[in-house]
């Protein structure tokens, strides 16, 4: 009897032995497995580590993070486990890249890499070639459906080029362009660009306009200036303007037209265009200012604003993060179906990343560099501002928040008071007639608004959705 179970005890001890060790070895790779992923998702990788975030430089303003709550941090923070168009074509893209399978394609890396958009066709045809999201593609609205149609191509040519190198009026001048006026137009806004090159934008050199009675010297900047434009073709405007468009190019070279239709679903070709425009053709400006043509821009403020940025950051390292503008943060896509920005449930899932107001956002020509390598990488998506905040999110760079950005203009009364446009770098929106009006009014009471500071933080913070009437 006692040998029996002296055998049994030996014959459980083998196996126990065994047992033992593989469990041993499970938590121990599982423990590594868990530890490793934390230390990829908890900034080594995707992101920027903090010392190194710490060397970029901040601008003044209130950081996007302060106030907003719950702002994906990462991409990966991202709703993409969902069924939406959108989210299921990047989500085939991110895999790709995914910094547990693949630590070696990190997001810096990425950046830094020969990147053609094939990724971005592959996925396009894998995921939409599925019955499941065929059938799911049909049920979403019409202009959506389009959208979703032609998302895969942007490599539409160029029609129409601006003179030089570089916008308007390239000239032999000292220093490269402080600020690259880039602004959103259409074929018929003929009026809206005149009035623009009559006032705020204005080529040549502009002096800066001091914000702050101590300020020390200001100094100024060399402008230049071109136009976004799509195609609209006579069919659409009921009048062929064509000749009228080429001879305004001819006069003051500062139209860019692409081949593509000018719709408002397809203003985000015009973000992404551009920037492959400027790493090719244009990259000396310091800064980009892309908005609106129908935005009112106080350029000797701006002016004033940017050089002082770029004192502050001399002694730091880089400018490749900076964008400043009307922070939206962690904002929810449009649901209501009458909304010029409506986003159907089954095209995009998640909140927005945070994003600056496409009425007027500013940012350094390195950052716009960094945004054309970036941009391969992620799908178009029908609202250009929000894409824009996505291929920050994807560069973990966060626009600055500036309460002098008044892309939903001013609040009741505020305009009113004297010197309100001394405190503003960008108001929206006005009309052509308004903007040349606004222009000399500035100008006539510059002696008596001199030194008044911008709109400081008082009560406004980060949004979190834009107001309804917009
Ligand atoms: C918020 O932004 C600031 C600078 O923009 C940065 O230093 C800080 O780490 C950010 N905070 C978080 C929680 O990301
Ligand atoms: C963008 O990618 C190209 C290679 O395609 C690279 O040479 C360049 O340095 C990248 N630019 C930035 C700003 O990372
Ligand atoms: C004005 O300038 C001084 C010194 O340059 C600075 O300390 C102060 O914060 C500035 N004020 C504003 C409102 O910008
Ligand atoms: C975008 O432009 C293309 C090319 O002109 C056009 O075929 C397409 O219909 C446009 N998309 C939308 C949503 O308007």
């Amino acid at each position: 009897m006692a040998r029996r179970c002296c055998r049994f005890r030996n014959i459980l001890i083998c196996v126990c032995t065994q047992c033992c060790c593989l469990i041993l070895f499970y938590v121990y790779a599982a423990l590594a497995i868990l530890l490793h992923m934390k230390s990829v998702l908890s900034g080594e990788m995707p992101m920027v580590s903090s010392n190194l975030a710490s060397r970029h430089f901040v601008a003044s303003g209130t950081s996007s993070n302060d106030s907003s709550p719950s702002v994906p941090q990462t991409f990966w923070e991202q709703h993409t486990q969902s069924d939406a168009l959108w989210n299921q074509l990047q989500r085939h893209v991110d895999l790709h890249f995914n910094p547990i399978l693949r630590p070696e394609k990190s997001s810096t890396f990425l950046e830094r890499s020969i990147f053609d958009e094939s990724l971005l066709h592959r996925s396009y045809f894998e995921v939409t070639g599925m019955d499941k999201v065929r059938d799911a593609v049909e049920k979403l609205p019409k202009q959506i459906q389009e959208f979703a149609s032609y998302m895969n191509r942007r490599d539409y040519p160029i029609l129409i080029h601006p003179d030089g190198d570089c916008g308007a009026q390239s000239k032999r001048e000292e220093e490269p362009p402080l600020i690259l006026f880039a602004i959103k137009s259409t074929v018929l806004n003929f009026r809206n660009r005149r009035a623009i090159r009559q006032t705020w934008g204005r080529v040549g050199w502009v002096e800066g306009q001091r914000t702050n009675s101590s300020d020390g010297e200001v100094g100024g900047g060399y402008i230049r200036r071109v136009f976004l434009l799509g195609k609209e073709t006579s069919e659409d405007l009921g009048v062929d303007v064509s000749h009228i468009l080429r001879a305004e190019s001819e006069r003051h070279g500062d139209i860019l037209q692409w081949d593509f239709q000018d719709t408002f679903l397809n203003l985000t070709l015009k973000d992404v265009l551009f920037w492959s425009w400027f790493s090719r053709r244009c990259s000396q400006p310091l800064f980009v200012f892309k908005g609106d043509d129908d935005v009112f821009v106080n350029t000797p403020k701006l002016v004033a604003y940017l050089r002082h940025q770029l004192e502050k950051q001399r002694s730091l390292h880089t400018m490749d993060e900076f964008m400043v503008g009307e922070v939206i943060g962690s904002a929810s896509p449009n649901r209501v179906k009458r909304s010029k920005y409506f986003i159907p449930a089954g095209f995009y899932r998640g909140r927005y990343p945070s994003y600056a107001g496409g009425g007027g956002v500013v940012y350094s020509g390195g950052l716009a560099r960094r945004l054309h390598n970036i941009s391969k990488t992620i799908h178009l998506f029908p609202i250009d501002d929000v894409y824009v905040g996505m291929c920050m999110m994807r560069l973990n760079a966060h626009p600055v928040h500036h309460p002098a950005f008044l892309t939903f203009d001013f609040r009741a009364k505020e305009e009113a008071q004297p010197c309100s446009y001394h405190t503003v770098l960008l108001v929206h929106k006005r009309s052509p007639r308004e903007v040349v009006d606004l222009w000399a009014h500035i100008q006539n009471t510059s002696k008596q608004c001199q030194g008044v500071p911008l709109r400081a933080d008082r009560k406004t913070r980060v949004r979190t959705s834009p107001p309804p009437s917009a």
